[in-house]
């Protein structure tokens, strides 16, 4: 076996909170609107991506949470394709005494996710944000990733950067404008808190590739929306986030949730990915916030039943003690909240008859309590690494976290 050249790096999740929904070029993956998204700490929640290349490689391979995956998916084929054709022009361009021998080499790729694959938790959003940052390090390309993660998975682009983001759904045929940009680092906003409610392991129904296809083929309100309401909340929620407006931020970010799902019922045949739990949560922020007279946490929610809430630092404590009182856990199973730690406060009797919901037990499995983080980085430990010397995925790859295989879809 010949010597590995191999960079680790890891990636985190981002959740849109104007949503990307409908492509106008499938192949490209070009959006019809822009969208706007804030990045979640990879200390709770992260892809990390070995890749290493050998002469001794006699194709190039993928394991995804330890199994091996077809590496000829079209759309992991347009970024290796993509980083190779950089790396190549930037030996030809700038640098020719550049150590070009690993640019013909094949690559062996091994992803794994810190958290459970389950519904709508944006797991190739971070596996493909990861695969492009990890696979430029190898191939020395320093170029601007965005456009290449996209053509992964397209909400991919945006956890190219850290804190608050947003996917620009540019102008150009061939795509070269559409391209991710940071609005706001994480700093920006320490006091807001992030709360990922886990309703369902389940795989989700319609994907979202295919779910946005038939959206876009069939509902005039997407084309309204895209249109004539994204532009403009784009233009509010990039103000909103600036300022630190915390009613402005939540009000918009529920109204773009709730749009989003109306599409999807607008979509024919009707797309669901909301569930009993999922609606019981949204009457729960509402009635919640009208007792309060103000705006204190929102929701939102992908293509699947989980909900994420965003809410300030000062709220989060009684605001997951609702959840704990009308979504009672199994009393055995295991850590409730997990991740950033929450404190313990005490509900009152007015607060929850104000709330006035049918407890709903075991409706949420766990929460994941987090906050904005930052963009992918190189992981150094050598120990972390998830490819052995004889390039194969290693002991590394058996998380015990990682019930679900995450395909690239
Ligand atoms: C509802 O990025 O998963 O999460 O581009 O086809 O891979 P493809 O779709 P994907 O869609 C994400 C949709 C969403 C909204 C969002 O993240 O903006």
């Amino acid at each position: 076996m010949d010597k590995l050249n191999v960079v680790t790096c890891s990636a985190p999740v981002n959740i849109a909170v104007i949503k990307y929904w409908g492509k106008r070029h499938e192949e490209l993956i070009l959006p019809i609107n822009s969208s706007l998204s804030v990045t979640l700490h990879q200390d709770q929640m992260k892809t990390t991506t070995t890749v290493a290349t050998s002469r001794s490689f006699l194709e190039d391979r993928i394991w995804l949470n330890g199994v091996e995956e077809d590496v000829t998916h079209p759309r992991l084929q347009s970024c290796l394709r993509e980083i190779r054709r950089l790396a190549r022009k930037r030996r030809n361009d700038c640098d020719p005494n550049l150590d070009s021998t690993s640019l013909s080499h094949k690559v062996h790729i091994c992803s794994v996710n810190n958290f459970p694959t389950a519904a709508g938790l944006a797991s190739s959003a971070a596996g493909f944000a990861c695969l492009v940052y990890t696979l430029a390090q190898v191939f020395g390309v320093e170029a601007e990733l965005s456009g290449i993660a996209r053509q992964g998975s397209g909400s991919a682009c945006r956890s190219l950067y850290g804190g608050f983001v947003r996917w620009i759904m540019g102008q150009k045929e061939d795509g070269m404008d559409s391209l991710a940009q940071q609005v706001e680092p994480e700093t920006h906003w320490p006091e807001l808190r992030i709360l990922v409610l886990v309703v369902s392991a389940d795989k989700k129904a319609v994907g979202s590739t295919s779910g946005m296809q038939t959206s876009v083929q069939t509902s005039c309100l997407l084309k309204h929306r895209a249109e004539s309401v994204v532009p403009e909340r784009m233009v509010e929620m990039t103000a909103a986030i600036r300022r630190k407006d915390f009613a402005a931020f939540a009000e918009l970010t529920m109204k773009d949730s709730n749009q989003f799902h109306a599409t999807c019922l607008d979509t024919y045949p009707p797309i669901f990915y909301l569930n009993h739990v999922s609606q019981k949560v949204i009457s729960l922020v509402h009635r919640y916030n009208r007792h309060y007279g103000e705006t204190r946490a929102c929701y939102t929610f992908d293509a699947g039943p989980n909900a994420v809430i965003f809410t300030l630092q000062q709220h989060l404590p009684e605001f997951v003690q609702v959840v704990h009182n009308f979504f009672p856990p199994e009393t055995n199973g295991g850590r409730f909240v997990q991740g950033l730690l929450v404190g313990h406060v005490a509900l009152s009797e007015e607060l929850k008859q104000a709330i006035d919901l049918e407890p709903t037990p075991k409706g949420i499995s766990y929460i994941i309590s987090t906050k904005a983080g930052p963009g992918p980085c190189v992981v150094d430990d050598p120990t972390q690494q998830l490819l052995g010397s004889d390039g194969l995925p290693n002991i590394n790859c058996l998380m015990p976290c990682s019930p679900g295989i995450t395909k690239i879809k």
